[in-house]
């Protein structure tokens, strides 16, 4: 039987640093209200586009791997803040790291799009269609925030990871995963401002708002991942007791809470990036996952829990067991390019760029969509 191991992994953080201090200089909110409902202290604004943080997180991801660019037969790129939808961005990482011998395809299931890639990515391997896959999460989601709305401009950020999965024989990767979309409550999260309901209607394209009901993705966000975890534990014949690492997605502290106690787990089981990074969508949980093996959490042979959700509200869990490597092959000498300006400098010039206009805002909360009627 074949397996999809995870061989290589290697993510990418953009520098510059916006605290909740900073947000609190344009925004009616402050540093005891983040902390306190979210458990986030900073997140990051990237100087570059998606694709060079994933370019990078890449390199580093085959290098650990020991796996050259043109070896790889798919590329599965997670996002929903892709530089451009056509051509797709994958095919510009293709170019980018030199991989000519692969497929290339986008993947947006929000949040748990890397998620998702890694499930496309092992059925691949599984299936004999593809020997060495290269799954990205990355997100440039400061472009498409909507900064004036302190509902969700505090909760996110930019970043990336990578993940090599190559075929083996050894009983290892993705050994139980569980994938759900509660669809019915997909008007919770609307981006409003992306995509062809928008287009011709004068709209400043990067000018968003979102619909953002907290509370309604909050309790799905519970509900689902706790319930998945509990499912991909049962599927795999294992308790909690059995897993080494709990890597979940993101996107507040307290979900993160109420869905390890809902597993029967402790959070000294978990580990937590939310503080550092806040929400960075697609890239959240590979990210995490790469700051656990690189802090030495995740031991040869033992289970990863990984429980997830994003916009949709797609939902995900994947128990991996992990290889005898836990360390890489090799290290690429891949870097960005130096950031010269301040986080907040960047979030400026972005309001400035989307400076609210009549027709732009009517256009936007104009829009109708089918369950709207
Ligand atoms: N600063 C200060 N006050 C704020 C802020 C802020 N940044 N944001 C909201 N408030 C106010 C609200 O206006 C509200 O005021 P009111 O009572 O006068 O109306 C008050 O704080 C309480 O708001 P709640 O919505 O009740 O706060 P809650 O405790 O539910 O926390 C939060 C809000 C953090 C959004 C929470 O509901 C949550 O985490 N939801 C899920 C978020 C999420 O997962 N997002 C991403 C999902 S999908 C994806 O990952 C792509």
């Amino acid at each position: 039987m074949t397996f999809a191991a995870l061989t290589g992994w290697g993510k990418c953080l953009p520098p510059a640093i916006l605290s909740n201090e900073d947000l609190s200089t344009f925004l009616d909110t402050n540093d005891e209200w983040i902390v306190q409902r979210t458990g986030m202290k900073e997140r990051r604004v990237s100087h570059v586009p998606g694709l060079m943080l994933s370019t990078v997180a890449a390199k580093r991801a085959l290098a650990c791997a020991g796996v050259k660019a043109e070896e790889l037969d798919l590329i599965l790129y997670g996002s929903c803040s892709f530089d451009e939808h056509v051509p797709n961005t994958a095919s510009g990482l293709q170019v980018a790291i030199g991989a000519k011998n692969a497929a290339a395809m986008d993947v947006n299931t929000a949040c748990t799009s890397f998620l998702y890639g890694m499930s496309t990515a092992t059925a691949f391997i599984k299936s004999g269609a593809a020997k060495k896959v290269l799954v990205i999460g990355v997100e440039h989601i400061s472009k498409f925030m909507d900064w004036q709305n302190r509902n969700v401009s505090v909760l996110f950020g930019d970043g990336a990871a990578a993940a090599v999965f190559e075929a083996s024989d050894q009983e290892e990767g993705v050994i139980a995963e569980r994938l759900h979309c509660f669809a019915d409550a997909r008007q919770s999260l609307r981006v409003r401002g992306k995509g062809a309901s928008y287009a011709n209607v004068g709209i400043l394209y990067g000018d968003t708002r979102w619909d953002f009901d907290g509370q309604e993705i909050f309790k799905k966000a519970v509900t689902g991942m706790g319930e998945g975890s509990v499912e991909v534990l049962k599927k795999a014949g294992v308790t909690i007791d059995d897993v080494g690492v709990i890597v979940p997605h993101q996107a507040n502290l307290r979900i993160i809470e109420a869905v390890v106690k809902r597993a029967g787990a402790t959070m000294d089981k978990v580990h937590l990036t939310v503080a550092k990074y806040g929400n960075m969508s697609a890239a959240t949980a590979p990210v995490a996952l790469v700051e656990a093996l690189e802090e030495g959490k995740v031991k040869p042979g033992s289970l990863v829990l990984i429980p997830a959700f994003g916009a949709g509200l797609t939902m995900s869990a994947h128990l991996i067991r992990w290889g005898g490597r836990t360390t890489p092959k090799e290290v690429s000498d891949a870097e960005l390019p130096p950031c010269e300006r301040s986080a907040l400098d960047m979030v400026r010039e972005l309001m400035a760029l989307k400076e609210p206009h009549a027709r732009s805002e009517a256009a936007l909360m104009g829009a109708r969509f089918v369950e709207a009627g």
